[in-house]
């Protein structure tokens, strides 16, 4: 693609995922206790979650109408360009009025990830990356960490209804025993983010979406940290297990979480 054309992509993702977490936003305060349904067990939906999708495929079909769109609630058709949408991550703590979700939007062209911008409406943070020009919180440059030493490390363990809880109890197990500090905080999308802005040291999780990795992942690549090959097997499409780590660490996680390559 060419580079105007990839440079529009970029600033209509930042405007598009403001926008749409500004709703978000308003839907989270303006929501009322208990209006959430379950698609099945420890599975969340709300309202809000269809809201904003449309909000977001809207924007990008009428800017980009060559380009397809896959969002986590409407699916969608992948193509040679894709946007890949969250329109909420993190709808368990939307649902229970707890401040902590996202929007997170991935452009990939040819296969892999080309855009990736991750936008927090509670806190006015946006996290975006392009590929090959590095990664940005609300335009300032940001680096993984420089954490070497397991027992000061922070990483979060994401969960699913996807795969067994006594999996993931078993990887908690063996990350807790490098020494580790361990959390899980509900939306894996934002967690990535924290990932690449340093703020935590590594994620992993047993399987994961396409929707909640491809930006994250492209944000940790281009602020320095290592990511594990999420889109071999088709991950594009069926998800896969995910870690990505501050390079430092990635051995020793690798070894701990079983998710090798
Ligand atoms: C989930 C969250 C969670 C992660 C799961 C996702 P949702 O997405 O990101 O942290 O562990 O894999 O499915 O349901 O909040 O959109
Ligand atoms: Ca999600």
């Amino acid at each position: 693609m060419a580079e105007g054309e990839l440079h529009a992509r970029f600033e209509a993702a930042c405007a598009i995922a403001r926008e749409a977490g500004g709703l978000a936003k308003e839907l989270f305060r303006a929501r009322k206790p208990g209006t959430f349904s379950l698609k099945g067990y420890q599975d969340y939906l709300t309202e809000a979650d269809g809201q904003v999708e449309r909000l977001i495929a809207d924007r990008i079909s009428k800017q980009f109408p060559g380009d397809t769109f896959v969002g986590e609630e409407g699916g969608g058709e992948f193509g040679a360009r894709t946007w890949i949408v969250d329109p909420i991550d993190g709808t368990a703590n939307f649902a229970r009025g707890i401040p902590r979700f996202c929007v997170s939007i991935a452009m990939v062209e040819a296969g892999q990830p080309a855009i990736g911008v991750i936008y927090d409406p509670m806190m006015g943070e946006l996290f975006a990356a392009r590929s090959g020009r590095g990664a940005t919180l609300n335009s300032q440059p940001i680096h993984v960490s420089i954490t070497t030493n397991a027992n000061e490390a922070t990483v979060e363990l994401g969960w699913s209804p996807r795969r067994p809880m006594a999996e993931y109890a078993e990887m908690l197990a063996r990350v807790v025993a490098t020494g580790a500090g361990v959390n899980r905080s509900g939306s894996g999308a934002l967690a990535l983010a924290y990932v690449a802005a340093g703020r935590i040291d590594g994620y992993a999780e047993l399987h994961i979406n396409a929707w909640d990795a491809l930006a994250g992942i492209l944000l940790i690549k281009e602020a320095g940290g290592w990511v594990s090959d999420f889109l071999a097997n088709d991950g594009l499409r069926k998800g896969n297990a995910l870690l990505a780590s501050t390079p430092a660490l990635s051995a020793m996680l690798r070894e701990a979480t079983g998710i090798s390559r």
